[in-house]
């Protein structure tokens, strides 16, 4: 099947929130963009055309783009960005994939307003492994900032220090209820009693985790990042930046409003952010007769313009901000589904090809200006990220450009299997300012071959306070085989490798680990960072190179003649 889509014209659009009105990049003059409707196995094209100022790129997030590296989207890594005034069309199918996935720039902090779902359904006939919901809602978690995005990025790029927290959590971008000026800007689903409904839910957040919950209903987890789940019941969801899940609610409570949740997780100390919940609301509608409401509570409830005057006030009961052990123990739930007709079976990785130890963490740089505006990191130097101590710089064509036409000195294929010291990463880490929390500047890629399983365990480090990072992989799906608080011990970590999940970015915990294994079977490059978007910024990334097998079918094919140049 084809799925023509787009033309996808990327524009700034004024838009009025919380007060004040300013310009935001768009697509198609929406925020958040326009839901990317297909099938499994579609194949399908979308026209970009940046018709903004700013150079552009998008990424299918989640979409493993097998042969397709070309159509990934990450700036400067599989391509050049789109310029001003130019298009290109990305091309790619949607191979055995099938859920809640979304699309987003990848490009600067452009992700903020640029995003939007990536809905895959069954194949036609096909159907859920779950009960056929009555309807279905897609419910985007974002971030909006009042000050203009790329200036906050100048700003945080220039300043060396942590960047403000946002302005307002919001859903489907309204901020909802409680916040300045937002009394009526906001999301409500209605539903019917004794209806069960499919909630696809994302979060596009730029820097922030969040907690999601529904005010006296239980969830069924039925599905992760694209990939089915055994289900089970929940009464919160924590959801990375980059990660996604499908929940089935009931509509079984008495008639009447109730909250829907939005709230940060945060763990970490050092960082300033928005430690407030944003709300939209779960609205019943009267279906019938039979579902007896007063006149006045049905009258109320078709008033949608002013929804503040008939809520409930049951708001959903979310762990505290910094409860990790909640966390731990709603990941510690998630497990693949069986196989079974519905989708790929189970297929773990038992022999490891190539293990890998990536110790992932912020830093300090020293600063080398005397001007006080430009340290304000920690202990006044520049806050930085790394893996294995390698600060990761964008080089300026893309890898892949640089790989595929054999472009030297762009990059070096020694990215490090481990890190140089093994030690107590999350007590012991040594804090002297500007000595070992100074990680190293490069462009490094980890070369595998063609087929290679490959284990990497993620352990954060406490260089400068531990904080969580939601690592995300370009190109593959992983199995998360496990994740937990402290240093990694190969001897107690339990790892499942029975039914582990299949998901595109793991939460690794603040002062914690996970450990993740793939096949690497797609040739090209494929960048893996933390999905909080400043850490990016500060280094927290690395790229992949996986090399041709030697069937056709292991082949990375040349690039498309519009790909962008730098
Ligand atoms: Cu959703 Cu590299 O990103």
């Amino acid at each position: 099947l084809f799925l023509m889509l787009g033309p996808m014209p990327v524009q700034t659009t004024s838009i009025t929130k919380l007060c004040k009105t300013s310009t935001i990049v768009t697509v198609n003059g929406m925020y958040p963009g326009p839901t990317i409707y297909a099938r499994e196995d579609d194949r399908v094209i979308v026209k970009v055309t940046n018709l903004t100022p700013y150079n552009l790129s998008i990424h299918w997030h989640g979409v493993r783009q097998r042969l397709t590296c070309w159509f990934d989207g990450p700036a400067y890594i599989t391509q050049c960005p789109i310029q001003a005034g130019q298009s290109f069309t990305y091309k790619f199918t949607l191979l055995n994939q099938r859920g809640t996935l979304f699309w987003h720039a990848h490009i600067s902090w452009l992700r903020a307003t640029v995003h939007g779902p990536l809905i895959i359904y069954p194949k036609q006939g096909g159907s859920y492994p779950f009960q056929t919901p009555f309807q279905e809602h897609v419910i985007v978690l974002g971030e909006y900032w009042l000050q203009d995005i790329q200036e906050l990025e100048k700003h945080v790029k220039d300043s060396g220090g942590a960047p403000p927290g946002s302005d307002a959590y919001i859903f489907n971008g309204h901020p909802g209820p409680l916040h300045n000026c937002s009394k009526s800007d906001v999301y409500s689903v209605d539903v019917t009693k004794r209806k069960t409904y499919l909630l696809r839910i994302i979060n596009t957040a730029l820097n922030m985790e969040h907690f999601f919950g529904v005010a006296n209903h239980s969830m069924t987890v039925v599905e992760a990042d694209g990939e089915y789940t055994k289900p089970f019941n929940t009464s919160f969801l924590m959801l990375t930046p980059g990660q996604t899940y499908n929940v089935l609610i009931t509509a079984d409570q008495p008639n009447g409003k109730y909250y829907m949740a939005m709230a940060p997780y945060m763990p970490a100390k050092r960082v300033p952010f928005l430690n407030k919940t944003s709300y939209a609301i779960l609205n019943y509608i009267e279906s019938s007769k039979l579902d007896s409401l007063s006149p006045i509570e049905s009258n109320m409830s078709v008033q949608k313009s002013s929804p503040e005057r008939s809520l409930v006030p049951y708001k959903p009961i979310l762990p505290c901000v910094n409860d990790s052990d909640s966390v731990q123990a709603f990941t510690g739930q998630i497990r693949s589904l069986h196989p079974n007709e519905h989708w790929s079976p189970i297929d773990v990785p038992l022999k490891i090809d190539k293990s890998l130890f990536f110790a992932i963490g912020l830093n300090v740089f020293s600063c080398s200006s005397s001007d006080p505006d430009k340290c304000q990191g920690p202990n006044g130097g520049v806050f930085a990220a790394s893996v294995n101590n390698i600060t990761f710089k964008r080089p300026m064509v893309s890898l892949l450009n640089a790989y595929y036409n054999n472009l030297e000195g762009y990059y070096t294929a020694d990215f490090p299997d481990k890190p140089e010291k093994m030690y107590d990463f999350v007590n012991e880490a040594p804090n002297n300012i500007g000595v070992d929390t100074q990680p190293v500047i490069g462009t490094q890629v980890s070369v595998l071959e063609y087929g290679w399983t490959v284990q990497v365990i993620f352990q954060d480090t406490g260089t400068i306070g531990t904080e969580n990072h939601p690592i995300h992989l370009h190109g593959f799906s992983f199995y998360l085989l496990g994740s937990g608080i402290g240093n990694f011990n190969s001897t107690t970590a339990a790892l499942n490798l029975y039914d582990p999940p299949y998901r595109n970015t793991v939460g690794v915990p603040a002062a914690g680990w996970a450990v993740i294994r793939f096949r690497a079977d797609n040739p090209g490059v494929w960048f893996m960072h933390c999905h909080l978007e400043v850490h990016t910024t500060w280094g927290l990334s690395m790229a992949f190179l996986v090399k041709d097998g030697k069937g056709k079918m292991q082949t990375l094919p040349p690039p498309p003649p519009d790909h962008p140049f730098c």
